[in-house]
C-alpha cells in the first residue's frame, strides 16, 4: 500500500518550499532521540529510534514562598515579548499537534497524528488545496487515463445488470479526489440512459476544497425547482444524474441498492503502529522531545488499538508474525469494511475497493510525498 502523508505547513513553506515545517520538526527528532538519555531504547527495522515512555515524573519541586507579598503596578511599563530559545517557525498545524500532546499530558498515537495532518479542518493536507496531478504532490490512476473511470463504469453497469436493472441505485464514491473517476464513469455511461437515470451519485468527501473541484468536474448545476421543493437538487450535466455530498458513508441514505467505489481511499485512513518490545507488542506514539521536536516513544501499557492488533494477528499465520518486529493496523479500515458489508447485505449492491500494497501484514507503510518527491523524514517514515 502506498501511503502518502504530506505534512502541510504555513510558515516554513516560504523558506523551504519542499519541506513543510512539520516534516522539518520530525527530522530534528532523530537528533534529539539519539542523544537522549532514555533508560530503554530500541532500533526498529527501518532504523528509526524509538524511546520507551518512562513513568510520570514523581519529583516535585517545592518553591520557597515568601510570607509578605509586594505588588507592583506594571501597567504603564514596556512589556517585552516572551523570550524563547526555540525557533518560532512552527506551522499552525505543528503548534496544534504539540498543543494536543501538551494538553493531554502525554503522547498521541501515530493514527491521531496522521488524522490531524491529513484532515484537520483548518490545516489538513487534503482540506484546502488540490494535491493531485502533475502540479500537485501525487498522481492517481484516474488522473493518468480516462480509461480507468470508464472501466470502473463497465464494472458498475455489469453489477446493475446482474441486480436486475433496478430503477433506483445509490452510486457512492468514497474519497473521490478531484472527481475525475466519477466524471469519466458518467461520461462513458451517458448513452445507456436506463442506467444513468437509475443513479443517484453520493460523493463521500471530507474536504470542502475537493468538494468544489468535484462539483466542477461533474459539471454540476442546481436543478430548476419547478416542484417548489425546499431542498435544491444538484444535477451532473454529464448524465443528468442527481449528486449529493456527505462527510461519511453513514450519512448516505439507506433503503436503496447501493454500489460503492473506493479508489485509494483506505490508503488515507489513519494507522496505528506497533513495535515488538520485551513486554510484548507496544504501540508507537508521538511525543514532543525536550528540544521541541517530535519523537517516537512506545506506550508502556496496552492501548485501545491493542484490540485491533490481536484481531489482525488472528488472520495471519504464526510464522508470518514471528518474523515481524513491526505491525501496522488500521481500525478505521476494519470498521468501514464491516459497515460496507452490513449495508450491502441489507440494501443489496456491491463494492469495488481498490488500493495498492502488500498482501499480508504491513509493518510500516507511511511515506511522505511533497510535489512528487519522496521526502525522507526520520528514517522510519521513509519506506
Ligand atoms: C488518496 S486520495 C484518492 C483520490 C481519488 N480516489 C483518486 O483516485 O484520485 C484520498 C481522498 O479521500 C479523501 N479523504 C481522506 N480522508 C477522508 C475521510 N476521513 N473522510 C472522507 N474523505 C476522506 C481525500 O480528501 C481525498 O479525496
Amino acid at each position: 500500500m502506498l501511503r502518502r502523508v504530506v505534512l502541510q505547513a504555513a510558515t516554513h513553506r516560504r523558506r523551504r518550499p519542499f519541506l513543510p515545517s512539520s516534516i522539518y520538526a520530525f527530522r530534528q527528532c532523530s537528533i534529539s532521540a539519539s542523544s537522549s538519555s532514555s533508560s530503554e531504547s530500541s532500533q526498529n527495522s527501518n532504523s528509526s529510534f524509538v524511546e520507551h515512555l518512562e513513568g510520570p515524573n514523581q519529583s516535585t519541586e517545592t518553591t520557597a514562598q515568601s510570607s509578605t507579598t509586594i505588588s507592583i503596578d506594571r501597567s504603564g511599563l514596556y512589556n517585552p515579548p516572551d523570550h524563547s530559545h526555540q525557533p518560532s517557525s512552527d506551522s499552525e498545524l505543528v503548534k496544534h499537534l504539540k498543543g494536543i500532546i501538551k494538553f493531554r499530558g502525554g503522547p498521541i498515537s501515530v493514527a491521531e497524528y496522521m488524522e490531524e495532518v491529513l484532515t484537520n479542518p483548518k490545516d489538513g493536507f487534503y482540506m484546502n488545496r488540490d494535491v493531485f496531478g502533475v502540479a500537485g504532490d501525487f498522481i492517481t490512476s484516474p488522473e493518468v487515463s480516462q480509461m480507468f473511470g470508464e472501466m470502473v463504469g463497465v464494472w458498475v453497469m455489469c453489477l446493475w445488470e446482474q441486480m436486475g436493472q433496478p430503477n433506483r441505485v445509490n452510486l457512492v464514491e468514497l474519497g473521490p479526489g478531484r472527481g475525475t473517476l466519477m466524471a469519466d464513469l458518467l461520461r462513458g455511461a451517458s448513452k445507456i440512459k436506463k442506467f444513468t437515470e437509475s443513479l443517484h451519485i453520493h460523493m463521500v468527501e471530507c474536504s470542502p476544497t475537493l468538494q468544489k473541484l468535484q462539483h466542477c468536474s461533474l459539471k454540476c448545476t442546481d436543478k430548476d425547482d419547478a416542484d417548489g421543493n425546499l431542498e435544491k437538487q444538484i444535477i451532473s450535466k454529464l448524465s443528468e444524474t442527481p449528486v449529493s455530498w456527505h462527510a461519511t458513508l453513514e450519512q448516505v441514505p439507506t433503503g436503496v441498492p447501493t454500489i460503492i467505489i473506493a479508489h485509494e481511499f483506505y490508503d488515507a485512513l489513519p494507522v496505528h503502529q506497533f513495535q515488538r518490545a520485551s513486554r510484548g507488542w507496544s504501540e508507537k506514539m508521538i511525543d514532543v522531545a525536550e528540544d521541541s521536536s517530535f519523537r517516537f516513544v512506545l506506550s508502556p501499557q496496552p492501548t485501545p488499538a491493542s484490540l485491533y492488533i490481536m484481531k489482525r494477528c488472528k488472520w495471519a499465520e504464526r510464522e508470518e508474525i514471528a518474523k515481524l518486529d513491526h505491525i501496522e493496523v488500521c481500525p478505521k479500515a476494519m470498521d468501514l469494511t464491516q459497515n460496507i458489508a452490513k449495508r450491502i447485505s441489507s440494501d443489496g449492491g456491491g463494492a469495488l475497493i481498490i488500493d495498492y500494497g502488500l498482501n499480508g501484514i504491513v509493518s510500516d507503510s507511511l511515506q511522505v510525498w511533497c510535489l512528487l518527491l519522496l521526502i525522507v523524514l526520520l528514517t522510519c517514515f521513509s519506506r
